[in-house]
């Protein structure tokens, strides 16, 4: 199988799995083959793109951390939430014990596959960003959690927290929220407040346990100090705040936004990276890069020396590093053959961005 981003999809590409819609409804069984009306259908859909059946890539599996029905059914409950919160209506707790429950459904599904590495490519998409951008740093936070060997409570708190880390925002004033190019300092201080007052929220409201509203209220704290709201450092940091921080920076910075174009996966690790110790719980980082896989199996992916390929496995050792299966060279075809990065003969080869 082979990940198509959406704009690529031509007519007669055979869809190779099963597409949701808002509601979780079936609406594009797999194996379907396309046309122009159908991949009108699927642009309007929000996702990214589709795994399309391949005669060169028809071994390699899909690798989705979550199913896109699960995915569209979360994002659909906790735009609902940030909705009724911006319009001042009363939310009904019955929601968010939905969130909950779909909170648990992300939490089995990982914990069943928790050798997988996280694959966040199929969970971006173009517009709707507050809403898929809770969805994936829960689903990042979790992946962390499960790593660091959390227990099924507590990976469900912690992501829990993650998908409501930015509710305080539908407290803050539409314009500066909304704004588009940078914000004044006293802007600025109006949106810092959003962390607190997502917190306060929550707390008032008894929605969540402790230790997510703890991790709301430290999403955006630094190890070394200087975060806000407190100004906490290193481990006065909740733990969960700690991992929300890195899911959260890691999906800001390779989402697009309508002011600029998302990083490539191995810069925003190169800035986590970066960041270590300074930003970021060195211990959580170390974890974090085993756990990614910003190249997943079934993406095409541009090489520094021209070529392009399909992913067809990742190593949680070498994230950046996938073995690939080189399709093209420039505009000839070539006979496909698997080259692997960490191999010798390819140390100085490197993935310089997905290939559309
Ligand atoms: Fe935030």
């Amino acid at each position: 199988m082979r990940f198509v981003p959406i704009f690529c999809l031509r007519e007669g590409m055979v869809n190779a799995s099963d597409l949701y819609g808002e509601r979780g409804e079936l609406v594009l069984p797999r194996n379907t083959i396309l046309n122009a009306e159908l991949i009108y259908g699927i642009r309007k859909l929000k996702c990214n793109g589709i795994y399309v059946e391949d005669d060169h890539t028809q071994d390699i599996p899909i690798v989705n951390t979550i199913n896109s029905s699960l995915r569209t059914k979360t994002v659909s409950g906790i735009k609902e939430i940030f909705i009724c919160k911006e319009n001042n209506l009363p939310i009904e707790k019955e929601k968010f014990v939905e969130m909950e429950d779909q909170v648990e459904t992300i939490v089995d599904v990982i914990l069943k596959n928790k050798e997988m590495m996280l694959n966040m490519v199929d969970l971006k998409v173009f517009d709707d960003y507050t809403y898929f951008h809770s969805v994936n740093v829960a689903v990042l936070s979790i992946g962390i959690g499960a790593a660091m060997g959390f227990d099924r409570a507590d990976l469900c708190n912690l992501g829990f927290g993650a998908l409501l880390h930015d509710i305080g925002k539908v407290f803050v004033n539409k314009e500066i929220l909304h704004k588009q190019g940078p914000l004044t300092d006293s802007e600025f201080m109006e949106m810092k407040k959003h962390s607190f007052l997502g917190y306060e929220y929550l707390a008032k409201e008894f929605v969540g346990s402790i230790a997510a509203q703890a991790g709301i209220l430290d999403h955006h704290e630094k190890f070394s100090g200087g975060g806000y709201p407190n100004n906490a450092k290193g481990e006065k940091i909740s733990v969960f705040g700690r991992i929300i921080t890195i899911a959260d920076v890691y999906d800001a910075l390779t989402s697009d936004r309508p002011y600029r174009k998302g990083l490539i996966p191995s810069e925003a690790i190169e800035y986590i990276m970066g960041g270590t110790a300074s930003l970021f719980d060195p211990d959580l980082v170390k974890l974090f890069i085993t756990k990614i896989a910003p190249y997943p199996v079934g993406t095409t992916v541009k090489l520094s020396n021209g070529l392009v390929g399909v992913v067809t496995d990742n190593f949680e050792s070498y994230c950046m590093r996938p073995n690939i299966r080189i399709l093209k060279n420039g505009d000839s075809k070539i006979k496909p053959f698997d080259l692997c990065l960490a191999d010798h003969n390819a140390l100085n080869i490197t993935v310089v961005d997905f290939a559309k």
